[in-house]
């Protein structure tokens, strides 16, 4: 795999600055994206690592209208929040730029300019959504409606969230404007259009039949995609903000934010290498990996591709892209305009110094091949009964046992048993399988072996038992505690991609300076007589105080969205005094409550009504315990004409209000009155 190529530039999608970054970014893109590169690293291989913040777009303007400020106040806070939490999580790019820098806008600008000047745009006119009031073309998120396919009455201009499908913003039913409500008339402008159409053979032949190897998700998608025939794509738009179109006569029109920010990959390369970035973009040795989101495969193994074929130039395609599915948050689907979401800046400091235990968590449950949940609990668990249990109990055994037999000092091994043989013999096995796992990008596989080899190490003190041997025979016990101590460093080694602060916290300790993949294996990496420092917890357990405070947080943030999102009915048409004084409105006391046998929606009451007793079915099964109600006081309405439900005469009506997700709430007085007191 890796070996046939002289070196690896991996790409990882640049985030859009209308907000922070979360755990849904990092386990499909970043988290992948960093063990891949640092396995790599680690092998000896040349690679570089591009990142950056994709900092055009609709999305930010709308963002910064909203807050009364410029789109770069936005994007300036978002990129410097991103770039110092990634940061924070280690993940190791080795440029994390920026679309707004001059260098990208001087490529972008270039890039676009040489398919104008070779042909390889349609220009066309289309009459597109025009807001009279607030005097601009709308482009994409600036206009929301009806979803023509789902009827989803909050669908954007580009898209349709609640169905998936991607729209152009002419094809809204009713489209409003986001700017100032106002219907959009429909106006003539120009654009320019990437025939996708005219490399649909080459992609074809690229993907289909060159990349059978992609993982199915992705390969499935550009096959559908192919399948349904490519269309020319818009690569402009009427907006102010974005890299401008590089033609005359084109003022107020920019690049498209998805024609400009994969052209932020070569910017950025650029950036970093201003000599020799060619070789990392147009050498047939060099390998491109892409990672993304689900969401971005059309842009990468479609309209990019197209576009680097078109540009020509030796560009090279990637060689794969191996995009994830969505991570979702305790059932519900992550959401930056929720806030439904756990942030890394937040995480960072309301968890600090447990960096690779959100690594470890989002890699252990990472949505490689369909979307997966986070959990706090699963988070908890897997800290407590992983890390802490198996991991990190294990180092912590070897290091203390070496400090009470031999003062801290690595003993010299003997002669080795089946036992030892058999523990490097795991070791290896190992090695391989964890190697081919992440060169196929099967992270989470690659995890879960390279903890088996911290179980190995757990199994093999369990069997030699140091502690008793300590009692008879200190030679023997010198071998198990030198290879105690050779275990810890293969596991130091075989981490570091995943957790490489408790990586490198285990080489400080162990007093080894530098690890490679290559010494992976060995069985005498620590020389004996070397000094161990003091034995330091690798990972400590997490308490439910913690946990719960994180659930809580969810909890508010779930209950002020309940009450966002709700949409107060139209009033009704006027209803003139008389008839409403006829509904004989009364509060009666309950005096027995009780489900309707085989009704899961009905309970039957026994009023006092103040004129005697009364029969009342109601509708709120699902909301109340019959018993609760019992002795409570609830408005009913008296002279409705009896009514049989499930062959139960019902009374008249009892009233309740609708919450914003449909249960239902009885009402009654604020405080107690007589039983059947009237209501006016
Ligand atoms: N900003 C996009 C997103 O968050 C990703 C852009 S990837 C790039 O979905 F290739 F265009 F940079
Ligand atoms: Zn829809």
């Amino acid at each position: 795999m890796a070996k046939d190529f002289k070196r690896t530039l991996i790409t990882t999608a640049l985030p859009y600055t209308n907000g922070p970054v979360h755990i849904g970014h990092l386990a499909g893109v970043y988290v992948p994206a960093d063990i891949y590169a640092r396995y790599l690293r680690l092998c000896g291989r040349d690679v570089v690592m591009i990142g950056g913040s994709d900092e055009h777009g609709v999305p930010i303007t709308l963002k910064a209208r909203k807050e009364g400020v410029t789109p770069q106040d936005i994007v300036d806070r978002y990129h410097k929040l991103i770039k110092e939490s990634f940061e924070g999580l280690g993940i190791s790019f080795d440029i994390y730029s920026r679309t707004t820098s001059k260098i990208h806008h001087d490529t972008a600008s270039e890039f676009f300019r040489r398919l104008y000047d070779k042909g390889e745009f349609v220009e066309k006119s289309s009459m597109q959504l025009y807001d009279p009031e607030a005097g601009q073309f709308l482009a994409d998120r600036y206009v929301t409606g009806e979803c023509p396919h789902c009827h989803n009455d909050r669908a954007y201009g580009d898209q349709c969230e609640a169905c998936g499908t991607s729209l152009n913003a002419t094809d809204l039913i009713n489209p409003k404007s986001v700017i100032t409500g106002a219907t959009p008339e429909l106006r003539e402008t120009r654009h320019w259009f990437l025939p996708l159409d005219k490399w649909e053979p080459e992609l074809r032949k690229w993907i289909l039949e060159g990349h059978k190897e992609w993982k199915t998700n992705v390969y499935g998608q550009c096959k559908s995609w192919l399948d349904l025939g490519l269309q020319p794509r818009a690569v402009s738009r009427d907006l102010s903000w974005g890299v401008p179109v590089p033609v005359e006569g084109a003022e107020g029109k920019v690049l498209y934010v998805w024609f400009d920010a994969p052209i932020g990959y070569i910017s950025n390369t650029k950036e970093l290498l201003p000599d020799s970035w060619e070789k990392w973009w147009k050498d047939p040795e060099t390998r491109v990996i892409n990672f993304i989101g689900k969401d971005n495969i059309v842009f990468h193994c479609i309209v990019f591709p197209s576009m680097l074929m078109a540009y020509g130039d030796g560009f090279q395609l990637p060689d794969n892209v191996p995009a994830n599915e969505f991570l979702n948050l305790e059932g519900d689907k992550i959401s930056t305009s929720r806030n439904w979401a756990v942030w890394l800046h937040e995480y960072l400091a309301d968890f600090p110094g447990k960096q690779d235990v959100l690594r470890y968590v989002l890699t252990a449950n990472a949505p490689e091949t369909k979307d997966n949940d986070f959990t706090w609990r699963d988070f908890q668990a897997r800290n407590n009964n992983e890390l802490v249990a198996i991991l990190g109990n294990f180092v912590n055994r070897a290091v203390v046992l070496v400090h009470k037999y031999f003062g801290g000092n690595v003993p010299e091994a003997g002669e080795l048993t089946s036992a030892e043989t058999e523990l490097f013999a795991e070791i290896k096995r190992i090695k391989g399988e964890v190697s081919e796992a992440i060169e196929t990008f099967h992270f989470r596989e690659a995890l879960k072996l390279a903890m088996d080899m911290a179980r190995a190490g757990n199994k093999y003190l369990q069997e030699t038992e140091p502690w008793k041997t300590a009692k008879t025979d200190m030679a023997r016990t010198a071998t198990i505690l030198n290879t105690a101590i050779q275990a810890c460093a293969n596991l130091a080694i075989v981490f570091e991609p995943f957790m490489p602060f408790m990586s490198e916290k285990l080489v400080k300790m162990l007093g080894e300076g530098k690890i490679s993949w290559n010494e992976l294996g060995n069985d005498n990496i620590i020389a004996a007589g070397s000094v161990i420092g003091t034995p330091e917890l690798l990972f400590e357990k997490i308490d439910d105080e913690a946990i719960k405070a994180q659930t809580d947080r969810l909890e508010t943030i779930k209950e002020q969205n309940r009450i966002n999102s709700f949409q107060a009915a139209p009033q009704q048409p006027d209803v003139d005094f008389d008839t409403f004084m006829k509904a004989d409105l009364r509060i009666g006391t309950v005096l027995e409550c009780e489900r309707v046998p085989k009704a899961d929606k009905l309970l039957r009451f026994l009023i006092d009504d103040g004129l005697g007793k009364r029969t009342i079915v109601s509708g709120i099964a699902a909301y109340y315990k019959p018993e609760d109600l019992v002795g409570k006081q609830v408005c009913f309405i008296a002279n409705l004409p009896p009514r049989k439900l499930r062959g139960i005469e019902s009374q008249g009506m009892i009233l309740s209000a609708m919450d914003a997700d449909g249960s239902l709430v009885v009402v009654g007085p604020s405080a107690p009155v007589v039983a059947g007191a009237q209501v006016k």
